[in-house]
């Protein structure tokens, strides 16, 4: 039965996994947002994946829900999923557990023996299921995430895998620069998720629906970004956590109070 919210990690190994989740002795406060917990990932993790996609970091969104990729970057990734006709038999998990603080926290953290260690072991289980037939990194640290997992004894036999590392879908905001400069970035960015769309199309099987590959444009239009599933938030979750509003925001004027503080906001239309 296909249930209408997220059970959550009630099945081995995700159980154990998440019972030891590594916190800041591992995930130092000064790199890292370990004050708002670990958020472990998004979709299925009953079997049924068939992509497996790897983030970045969690945000602000994230913090709140609960589940990753959940803001405009996950919307972009969502709508890659769906090109490839994937719209629920997927899994996705980020490089690290923790919102990464500070500009370099991530490139400083991504070879810790003991981070890459427990996130082998997630990959290790969700590869284990022996029904992923593709995979995709968004960004370079997601990249690096997957290549220190096939060079471990524990993912040397996935290294077949259909795999493409894309840029990662806010990366062309998230270098700054001019509009046009962002235009430009997002187009080439664009162009490259095409290619891989392409390139992983005939490595999934068992995709949910089976439709034409529209192609991206130079800019993501409006239905290039899908909405995240209900199903793939926990119980309970309000519906307009799902939409791209910006509901969540870190507010306060100096650094610790932005860090300490998450504002929500109920999307206009909401309360009639
Ligand atoms: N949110 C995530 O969970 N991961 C990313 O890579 C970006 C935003």
């Amino acid at each position: 039965m296909s249930l209408s919210f997220d059970p959550g990690y009630d099945l081995m190994p995700f159980q154990e996994l998440v019972d030891r989740a590594p916190d800041s002795t591992v995930y130092p406060f000064d790199s890292f947002r370990t004050e708002w917990g670990p958020i472990f990932h998004r979709g299925r993790l009953d079997g049924t994946a068939r992509m497996l996609c790897i983030g970045q970091d969690p945000a602000q969104h994230e913090a709140i829900a609960r589940r990753i990729l959940i803001g405009t970057a996950g919307h972009r990734v969502q709508g890659f999923l769906s090109k490839l006709g994937l719209t629920r038999s997927y899994v996705l998990l980020n490089t690290f557990l923790y919102s990464v603080y500070g500009q370099t926290g991530g490139n400083q953290h991504i070879n810790d023996p003991a981070i890459t260690v427990y996130r082998n072991q997630w990959l290790a289980a969700i590869m284990g299921t022996g029904m992923i037939e593709a995979v995709v990194a968004f960004g370079t640290l997601a990249d690096a995430a997957w290549q220190k997992f096939i060079a471990d004894p524990s993912g040397t036999s996935f290294a077949q895998v259909a795999y493409q590392h894309v840029p990662h879908p806010t990366s062309a905001e998230g270098h700054g620069g001019t509009p046009e400069q962002v235009a430009a970035a997002t187009k080439v960015l664009l162009e490259k998720w095409n290619s891989a769309i392409q390139a992983l199309r005939p490595a999934i099987k068992h995709p949910d629906a089976s439709q034409p590959f529209v192609p991206y444009g130079i800019n993501f239009a409006p239905a290039d970004l899908i909405t995240i599933p209900r199903f793939d938030l926990p119980a309970g979750m309000p519906a307009w956590m799902c939409g791209d509003d910006g509901w969540a925001t870190r507010t306060g004027v100096s650094a610790g109070d932005k860090r300490k503080t998450i504002t929500i906001e109920v999307p206009p239309g909401v309360i009639p």
